[in-house]
């Protein structure tokens, strides 16, 4: 799924990110070469960051 459209960023590229160390959104977007333009995407990217780092908040609140 996009996450990005002004940059084509999908969650799998937000969450390969992540797993190579990025921890802020600023990091992602540097991660895939590009820099932030409308910026509708944050939110987002962050959700998706907070799942990979910290996974058992969302276990938690599925239950
Ligand atoms: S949707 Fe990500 S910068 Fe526009």
């Amino acid at each position: 799924m996009y996450v990005c459209i002004c940059n084509s960023i999908k969650d799998r590229d937000v969450r390969n990110s992540v797993a190579e160390g990025a921890q802020k959104v600023s990091h992602v977007f540097k991660k895939q070469g590009c820099k932030p333009e409308c910026a509708r995407c944050v939110n987002c990217i962050r959700d998706i960051i907070q799942e990979e780092t910290a996974p058992e908040k969302f276990l938690i609140a599925a239950e």
